[in-house]
């Protein structure tokens, strides 16, 4: 398939996520040869503009190497963009003949990238079906997050677009299911004996997955605002990762084996009760920095009274034979202390214990940001006389042992995929349609109580009460051991 023309139409081309993301990621596969050869870019949007304007938009996204300037050349060569209405059926007719001029030859393939508003969504669908469909080829579409705010408007934009695409042409991206972590644990879990007789609930206390990012909602906070952390991060890439962490073992990889065993793991959990959630928002630091003196209230585009949370602490509960009764805890927040983004999987105490207390719990880490790593926290004996404990790690710290290995961004794996028609690492219709059930009720509830977040101040480790909740959930922090990122010798 990959010697046939392809298209590759990016809406919203003049936007934000197409200079940071879209743009450099479709340039980086382009420059490693991964792409169709005779493959097309055409940038779409309202902006009257030319390619040589969203080059410069781009320059500081993008990253040139020497020796690679020539093969940049002719990246924008194989470059145009178009300006147009997102509701005008004719414009779509113009952007039709332009893509057809490309399609010499019997075979000829369509990927339409919706880098737009969720205002001028179901438009645009609308109109690459009525007016853009490939004849000669497939043809298809990758949206983007958010997918409505909540069930009702998610199924109707489901049900909108399953009016105008099948399922296999619709590519939703999630891009915590592109990252190189989130992909190995799968792996992790399915390909090693040792795991699997212990992941349950007879030997497992609770299970943390955590995203915390350093830097506030800075220019953002219009598009936030209407959303907040839960629906930005926790009902989407927090709920995958547990998804991945606590389904069974499909049957195969196929695609839809995997996407069925997420789907199932999901039914088993209820709605998020309220006494399960906590929330914050961040106050500025006096003493801080730049923005750290400003809280999210600061924000020009944030209303003055908004209660939107910017951090969320929520356990969720899965009701079935292997996870009775374990917390999977979901936490994230934004302006705190650190970047980091890790599953933390506890393991209950040793019973019959022989050791005074002293053996703290094994934890297996799998940290997905920054700095790809998976280590098991353990009990030693200290090296030497002394017969005492010592808590230390097995550890998988990836830019020690593979020093050479290039490890690609989530959003390069996930245009590959759709260019090849692997949706293994997209979300399907029916996952969707369980973490709204999953999500809905409680965030109705906190709207219709006007529930204030704790605040909690910019570049510290969130509301303090989240830690005393975090205890509750059979989370044990001793407080007693860092691991230490390994230097290169
Ligand atoms: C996005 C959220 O989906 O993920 C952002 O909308 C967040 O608020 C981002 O900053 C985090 O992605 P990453 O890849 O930097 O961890």
């Amino acid at each position: 398939d990959f010697k046939h023309p392809h298209t590759f139409v990016i809406f919203g081309a003049s936007g934000d996520l197409a200079k940071k993301k879209i743009y450099p990621t479709i340039w980086y596969l382009y420059r490693d040869n991964s792409l169709p050869n005779n493959t097309k870019f055409i940038g779409y949007a309202r902006t009257k503009q030319t390619v040589s304007d969203i080059r410069e938009k781009c320059k500081k996204y993008m990253n040139v190497r020497p020796g690679e300037e020539e093969k940049f050349e002719q990246f924008w060569q194989v470059n145009s963009y178009e300006s147009g209405a997102y509701d005008k059926r004719v414009d779509y007719e113009l952007l039709n003949q332009h893509i057809s001029k490309f399609e010499k030859g019997p075979i000829a393939n369509r990927i339409f990238y919706l880098a737009v508003p969720p205002s001028v969504f179901e438009k645009v669908t609308e109109n690459i079906r009525n007016a853009c469909v490939s004849i000669k080829g497939y043809t298809r579409v990758i949206i983007e997050k958010p997918f409505g705010r909540d069930d009702v408007s998610s199924d109707k934009l489901s049900n909108h677009l399953g009016g105008l695409f099948k399922e296999q042409q619709i590519y939703r991206i999630d891009h915590y299911l592109g990252k190189e972590m989130v992909q190995n644990l799968m792996t992790i879990r399915f390909a090693n004996k040792i795991f699997s007789p212990s992941w349950n609930r007879e030997n497992i206390a609770s299970v943390l997955i955590s995203f915390k990012e350093p830097f506030g909602t800075e220019g953002r906070g219009g598009y936030f605002d209407d959303f907040g952390i839960i629906r930005d991060v926790m009902q989407n890439h927090l709920l995958q990762i547990l998804s991945l962490i606590a389904m069974e073992k499909p049957t195969s990889l196929n695609p839809d084996d995997i996407r069925n065993e997420k789907v199932k793991v999901l039914k088993h959990i209820s709605a998020i009760d309220k006494k399960d959630l906590l929330i914050g928002q961040y106050v500025g630091n006096p003493d801080g920095k730049g923005d750290e003196k400003l809280g999210y209230l600061d924000d020009p585009t944030v209303p003055k009274n908004s209660v939107t949370p910017t951090y969320a602490l929520a356990a969720l509960w899965i009701n079935n034979e292997r996870w009775e009764g374990v917390p999977f805890i979901l936490r994230c927040g934004k302006a705190l202390n650190e970047r980091k983004a890790e599953v933390r999987i506890q393991y209950k105490d040793v019973p019959g214990d022989i050791f005074d207390g002293k053996a703290q719990r094994n934890e297996l880490v799998i940290r997905v940001q920054p700095g790809e790593a998976l280590y098991l926290k353990m009990m030693c004996k200290s090296p030497g006389l002394k017969f005492d404990l010592v808590e230390t790690e097995l550890d998988l710290t990836y830019s020690l042992r593979y020093k050479e290995a290039d490890v690609p961004d989530a959003y390069e794996r996930l245009i590959l995929d759709v260019f090849t028609g692997t949706q293994m690492h997209f979300v399907r219709n029916d996952e969707l349609t369980e973490a709204w059930r999953i999500f809905t009720p409680i965030l109705k509830k906190l709207e219709e109580d006007n529930v204030k977040p704790l605040p909690y101040v910019y570049g510290s480790r969130g509301p303090p009460e989240a830690d005393d909740r975090l205890a509750t959930y059979n989370f044990k922090y001793s407080g007693s051991y860092k691991w230490q990122k390994p230097e290169l010798p």
